[in-house]
Parts: C-alpha cells; structure tokens; sequence
C-alpha cells in the first residue's frame, strides 16, 4: 500500500517500511517559450478518469553533482532535449516534480517523480520513458526504481 501525505506539518505512519520525502521546487532548466507550451497542454493531478499512476524515485550520480549549473543545463537541453522529447510524446501528461536534494544530501533519491494517466495512455507513457532512458542525461541517472500505481474504485 502506498499513502501519500502532503504539507509541511505531514508525518509518516509509523508503521510505514519505506518513507521518501522531496519538496517542489524552483525550476532550474526550463525555459519561457517552453514553460508556455507546457502549461497551455499539461493536465491537472488527480482527475477521476487517470487511474493509473507512476512514481519513480530517481537518483543522479556524483559526476552530474559535480558538474557546474550551465555544465547540466547543457546536458538537459542542447544534448538530451528532455523538455521537447516529453513535449512531443505526451505533452498533456499530468505530472510533478519533487526534489529531495533540497532537503539533505542524504535522501536515498535525488528526485521524486510523480504522473497521472488514463489506463488506454500507458503504452504511450512506456515510449516517453523509454526515449527519456536514451538520452544523454540519463547517463548520469545511478538508480531509478518504476513503481506502477492503479487507483481502486471506493
Ligand atoms: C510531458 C512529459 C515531460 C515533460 C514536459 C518534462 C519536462 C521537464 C522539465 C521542464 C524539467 C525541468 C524542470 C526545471 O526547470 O527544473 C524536468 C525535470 C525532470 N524530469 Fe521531466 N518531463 C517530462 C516527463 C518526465 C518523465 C516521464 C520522467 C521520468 C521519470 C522525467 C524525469 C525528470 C527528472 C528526474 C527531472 C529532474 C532533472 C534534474 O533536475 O536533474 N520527466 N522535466
């Protein structure tokens, strides 16, 4: 089972094996023009039709850490495209960025990654992530783990 607890004040259940924590945060790559486009195509979180959910805990290696802003800024963009491969495949996708760094450097992941879509959309969500998996900045990605959610009728 998996329960999501939102706000500051939020605490885990105690008996809960696995906690992961991350915070939305400032944006560090995108750009205007992009921004525009995803925000005129993007999807709200929580839409009763999109019953299927992923979340993937990601967690970059040393070498992306040590690389200077404008070094990974040049990686995420001019050499992987990930804005536009994600803005071509899906663009609607319904999606949030948690950032665990932000809290400590000792967080099991760097990056919490959370999206909605309705179940005849998978096979495209699948091709977005495999062509994510291909691109240059993924290279620095040490361990991902794909955890596949389906809401329940109530
Ligand atoms: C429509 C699909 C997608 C779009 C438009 C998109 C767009 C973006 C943008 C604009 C950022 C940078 C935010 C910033 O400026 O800081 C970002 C970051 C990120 N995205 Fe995506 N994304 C998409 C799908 C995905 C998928 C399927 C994954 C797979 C797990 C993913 C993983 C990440 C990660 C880990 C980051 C943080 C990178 C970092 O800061 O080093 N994205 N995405």
């Amino acid at each position: 089972m998996l329960d999501i607890a939102s706000g500051a004040g939020s605490s885990s259940d105690p008996r809960a094996s696995w906690v992961l924590r991350g915070i939305t945060s400032n944006e560090r790559y995108v750009a205007r023009e992009e921004r525009n486009q995803i925000v005129a195509k993007l999807l709200d979180l929580g839409r009763p039709k999109a019953t299927c959910a992923a979340l993937i805990p990601i967690r970059k290696n040393k070498a992306w850490w040590s690389l200077t802003q404008d070094e990974r800024l040049s990686i995420f963009r001019e050499q992987s495209n990930h804005t536009r491969i994600g803005l071509e495949h899906y663009p609607e996708l319904a999606r949030r960025l948690h950032h665990c760094r932000d809290l400590s450097e000792s967080e099991p992941f760097d990056f919490l990654t959370w999206f909605e879509y309705e179940p005849a959309q998978e096979t495209r969500f699948n091709k977005l992530l495999a062509a994510l998996r291909a691109i240059e900045e993924w290279k620095y990605v040490e361990r991902e783990v794909d955890i596949r959610l389906v809401r329940e009728e109530v």
